[in-house]
């Protein structure tokens, strides 16, 4: 195993940090996001068992291989496999990129203390200490096998492989091997509040290695707990992939417009709709609890018109929340199956199934054609996702302009596929979709 110099070692046991990352994997495997599941973990832990529980997901397909081929039944208890999953991809040689690496022998040992520690585990304590040694007898030859499978050598489940495959024939093994690549962390600077080259300053006398990237962002050489990097509390940046940095500039908003960010939290791109043009502007989620952020944000970056809306409702049921003046450009930010954000959620691929996509594709219709009777004649709308399947993005488009008379597509960059080969922080980006059209006067 090798250590990663960027991530400090947790002060916290080992034992401890394997239970709640199991108790996470465990929660995403029974469908619950990460991002909740790791919420739910006492903070005194959470940095720990976030680092082991991203590079878990990132490796399950091997480690769920690897446990069915030393351990063939499931273990009765899921928080058993779940403990076992996590320790076998600590365990895998090359170690974990965004964790701390350790001995064979203390995740061994830790593991089994974990498995110790709890009344209703005590009866695996053997089961775990054996699958583990076992693994420890023969790595190369168990990893071998498990590499026959799909998902032990993807990572990835099959059915998403199988759809890259088809859409990609040349790139789908980039893609898939980037989607386990973490990302780097990168920001976008208000430029009602500072200039690039002032946060780039500010960072570079706190010591903290940042580049440009792209027209207004910054990537960081390592990442970092972002409450603590300069002008963070002075609105001087929002966190967002260089990817999501292109939507509002495409929108091409101008000061004095009416403007919908129909699907908005938790307010990325309203922000920088804002930063760039002063608008009136309509902010839509159908999660009120999302939109709370989009509060927060405007509020941080103090960004916050007296003519800026927010509003929870559905943004294709018009009768509920439109007041039938139309729009001059509005920012369809649709929800998605979200397989272009794998690296920074790499949860994802294992909870969605096959069948989301075509029901993703559904609600993105119902909402995009919705939306369109919103845009005012000559007016645009710009369609994104944050997916790399085809259905939601160029099917989905041309499908939507072959519907609608009164469409003309303007240039727009269509699919960008997340970076893979070149792994400078200034050089990356998420797989993001983007379609304009303009509605004929
Ligand atoms: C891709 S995210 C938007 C990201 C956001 N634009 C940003 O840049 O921060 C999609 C959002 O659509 C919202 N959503 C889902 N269905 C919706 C609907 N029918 N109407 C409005 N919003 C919806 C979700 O709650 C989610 O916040």
């Amino acid at each position: 195993m090798s250590s990663a110099p960027s991530t400090p070692r947790s002060s916290a046991p080992l034992q401890d940090l394997l239970l709640e990352s199991a108790e996470v994997v465990r929660a995403v495997q029974a469908g619950r996001s990460m991002t909740d599941a790791i919420a739910q973990v006492p903070p005194e832990f959470r940095p720990g068992a976030q680092a082991l529980s991203f590079h878990a997901m990132r490796h399950l397909g091997e480690a769920r291989a690897l446990r069915r081929l030393l351990v063939p039944r499931d273990p009765p208890e899921a928080l058993v496999d779940a403990l076992l999953q996590v320790s076998l991809a600590l365990l895998l040689p090359g170690g974990a990129a965004d964790a701390p690496s350790y001995t064979s022998h203390t995740v061994v040992d830790q593991a089994v203390r974990a498995a110790a520690s709890m009344r209703r585990l005590l009866p695996f304590k053997g089961l775990v200490n054996g699958c583990l040694r076992g693994f420890l007898r023969d790595p190369a030859g168990l990893l071998a096998q498990a590499a026959k499978t799909v998902e032990g050598r993807w990572n990835h489940p099959q059915w998403w492989v199988d759809k890259l495959r088809a859409a990609y024939p040349d790139a789908w093994q980039e893609l898939l091997a980037a989607a386990n690549v973490p990302a780097p962390l990168t920001l976008r600077v208000n430029r009602r509040r500072a200039s690039r080259e002032q946060v780039l300053d500010a960072f570079a006398a706190a010591g903290i290695g940042a580049e440009p990237s792209g027209a207004a962002g910054l990537a960081l050489a390592q990442p970092r707990p972002v409450a603590q990097l300069p002008g963070f509390d002075l609105g001087w940046w929002s966190v967002q992939d260089a990817g999501a940095q292109l939507a509002a500039p495409l929108l091409g908003v101008h000061d004095g417009e009416r403007v919908l960010d129909a699907c908005a939290a938790p307010g990325g791109k309203t922000a920088h709709l804002l930063e760039l043009a002063d608008v009136a502007l309509t902010a839509l989620d159908a999660d009120g609890i999302r939109l709370q952020r989009v509060r927060e944000n405007l509020e941080r970056l103090d960004l916050r018109r007296p003519d800026t809306v927010l509003r929870r409702a559905d943004a294709a049921d018009l009768e509920d929340w439109w007041d039938g003046v139309p729009y001059d450009a509005v920012l369809a930010d649709v929800p998605c199956t979200a397989s272009g954000i794998v690296r920074r959620h790499p949860d994802i691929r294992w909870l969605r199934r096959a069948d989301d996509v075509a029901r993703t594709v559904k609600l993105q219709t119902r909402i995009v054609d919705a939306l369109w009777r919103t845009v005012a004649p000559g007016g645009r709308l710009l369609y994104v996702t944050c997916s790399i399947f085809p259905e939601e993005n160029e099917r989905q488009a041309a499908a939507f302009a072959a519907r609608h008379p009164d469409v003309r597509r303007l240039e727009a960059p269509g699919q960008l596929l997340p970076v893979a080969g070149d792994t400078t922080p200034a050089a990356q980006r998420d797989g993001f979709f983007y379609a304009l059209f303009a509605k004929l006067s």
